[in-house]
């Protein structure tokens, strides 16, 4: 067993729907749930079950809140291909599976773009009251012309403006929690007082772009609002990130170029006079376990060609908000200069730095959104993490499966003792909320 190596972190990455990363999973042959489970809760409260049994920091709901009609101008595709169409809501979710669980975090996205912060402060506080403090909110601010428009807006705000929103936002939601001290409840029957009233004050914020008047109506809870996790890649969502995020989780297939990015996210975290271990990079991985190599990439060629090439391209056009019907597939993505197609920048090189053409990067967005398939025994598969883990720096990993809940099973029964046994992994839970397990080392 190697000692005194850093440890990872891993989050289970879910979607309260038929497709995640992969958009195969619905009909890949071994998804053998019937065919409404994935609008059950029976199946997410299985499947966090597990993953507390294999001790994993959190199960993570991605969430977006349109079907794409960017890919040819219709929505067509999306429907037919599902690609990560339909996405029911996830925040209900979450009071269901911590519900027959009682440690492992539940985390979700919820875009700042769309709601006010009153209501965010609101329904975050009450999550991580009921959770018992194991709730986590992934603050994205949105991404598609489709989510502005079903909410009332004719255009999409520029990138730069919804982060700018974003801040403010986080501001009133944190001013908010801290409109109750954590002594306010004073619970005195005999003389008739509930709580304090000099411990709970208003904000009175203005901002702008929000304002509140506060306080709360929720009391504060266990971790004084969610654990934050973020998720934008550009310079701006980093420094959200470095602002506030416990956690952020990164799409970057190579451990080069991860590398670089790890080390300036910490460098911003420290900037901001934080801790930059507080703030844990779980990158994205795609497991494929096979009980011998061969079996492995047999999975692998199985699943990959369940991938239909125009539902990446759809699941693609709708993440970049660009209809790539308009490029030849044989484009060179690296050369391309269109702002919206810069985001995904980083996985359009391949491992010789050459650059990927758009179906090829259309096809692996179809068949993991770009995240690296690991594809092995438990352990290579094990063999492979450690590797990228010690490359790139850690922190960690959010975990995607190719079928459900199957993948899933087999990570947590397979992988992760290998991990254990190479102490890579935490063999116990040390503390209660979302926030104690991102920070714990041992
Ligand atoms: C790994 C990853 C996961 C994301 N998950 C979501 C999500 O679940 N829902 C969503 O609306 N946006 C999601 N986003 C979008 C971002 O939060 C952000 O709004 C978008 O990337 C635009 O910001 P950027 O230019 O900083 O990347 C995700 C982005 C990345 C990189």
């Amino acid at each position: 067993m190697k000692k005194g190596k850093k440890k990872f972190h891993l989050a289970q990455f879910l979607v309260h729907g038929p497709t995640y990363h992969s958009i195969a999973m619905w009909r890949h042959p071994r998804t053998d749930w019937p065919d409404d489970s994935w609008r059950r809760p029976e199946l997410y409260q299985h499947i966090a079950k597990v993953c507390e049994r294999g001790l994993l920091d959190m199960v993570f709901f991605a969430d977006l809140n349109f079907i794409s009609d960017s890919f040819k101008g219709s929505l067509d595709p999306a429907l037919r291909y599902a690609t990560q169409v339909p996405e029911h809501d996830p925040i209900p979710l979450l009071a269901m599976v911590s519900a027959v669980t009682s440690r492992i975090g539940v985390g979700a996205t919820f875009s700042t773009s769309y709601h006010l912060p009153f209501y965010a402060a609101r329904l975050w506080a009450t999550i991580d009251h009921l959770t018992g403090g194991r709730a986590a909110w992934n603050v994205v601010t949105s991404l598609n012309q489709n989510q502005a428009a079903n909410h009332g807006q004719a255009e999409l705000d520029p990138s730069e403006l919804r982060y700018e929103k974003a801040h403010e936002f986080i501001e009133v939601c944190q001013q908010l929690w801290n409109s109750w001290d954590e002594d306010a409840v004073v619970m005195d029957r005999q003389n008739a007082i509930f709580a304090d009233p000099s411990k709970v004050r208003r904000i009175e914020y203005e901002g702008r772009f929000y304002s509140s008047r506060g306080p709360l109506n929720v009391v504060r809870s266990p971790q004084n609002g969610p654990a934050l996790i973020q998720a934008g890649t550009s310079p701006k969502g980093m420094d959200l990130a470095a602002k506030y995020a416990d956690a952020v989780f990164a799409i970057n297939p190579l451990a080069e170029t991860s590398a670089v990015y790890y080390a300036d996210l910490k460098e911003r975290v420290a900037a901001h006079g934080r801790n930059p271990d507080h703030c844990a990079v779980l990158f994205g991985a795609q497991p494929i376990i096979g009980r011998s190599e061969a079996e492995a990439l047999e999975k692998q060629d199985e699943h990959n060609s369940l991938v239909p090439i125009e539902g990446g391209m759809a699941l693609l056009s709708g993440h970049l908000n660009f209809d790539l019907s308009n490029l030849p597939p044989d484009a060179k993505m690296m050369d391309r200069t269109e702002p919206e197609l810069q985001r995904s920048r980083r996985v359009y090189r391949k491992d010789d730095g050459e650059s990927r053409t758009l179906e090829e990067v259309a096809q692996r967005h179809g068949e993991s959104v770009g995240l690296p398939q690991f594809v092995g025994t438990p352990e290579s598969v094990a063999d492979q993490l450690e590797a990228f883990f010690d490359e790139v720096g850690g922190d960690g990993f959010m975990i995607s499966p190719i079928y459900c809940p199957g993948a899933i099973e087999e990570f947590v029964d397979l992988v992760v003792p290998e991990l254990q046994r190479r102490g890579r992994f935490r063999t116990a839970y040390t503390g209660t909320t979302q926030r104690d397990h991102l920070r714990q080392t041992d």
